[in-house]
């Protein structure tokens, strides 16, 4: 099983509220991973999934807020990332084959979800963090 995703402060936006959403969906992201490892029965999978999706969306909704507000150049990019991760975790949840045991595949699947997510707080949002740090500075 991959290791799990671990929270570090070199992750930190320097916005409290981003940063404790981060963390939060980085546990969401290792029950996934967890549930997908031990097996069916799957309701608990199911369950990680339906949470890691509900609170990517409301913190994906947070964050777009804050660049429409922020005007931020890369708003678009930064969005079209996060409707990637969507489709990526909705093309997971469809390839898992409820009558199979594990398979490494959608093991493998679910480990690269978790690396893009990983991927996606350390670069696109700690630049959001940076911009909108700089901008309420010069505010
Ligand atoms: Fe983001
Ligand atoms: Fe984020």
């Amino acid at each position: 099983m991959a290791d799990p995703l671990r929270w570090e402060e070199s992750l930190a936006t320097g916005f409290g509220a981003l940063d404790e959403q981060h963390r939060a969906l980085l546990e969401c992201s290792n029950r996934l991973l967890a549930c997908a490892a031990s097996g069916p029965p799957w309701v608990d999978l199911e369950r990680a999934f339906l949470e890691l999706e509900v609170s990517f969306r409301a913190h994906a909704a947070e964050e777009e807020w804050m660049m429409r507000w922020l005007d931020y150049p890369r708003g678009d990019e930064h969005a079209g990332q996060h409707r990637s991760f969507l489709d990526q975790l909705d093309q997971l949840r469809a390839s898992l084959d409820r009558d199979a045991s594990t398979e490494t595949i959608f093991l493998a699947r679910c480990a690269s979800l978790s690396a893009a997510l990983l991927e996606h707080v350390a670069q696109e949002d700690r630049d959001l963090g940076a911009h909108a740090f700089g901008h309420a500075l010069s505010g």
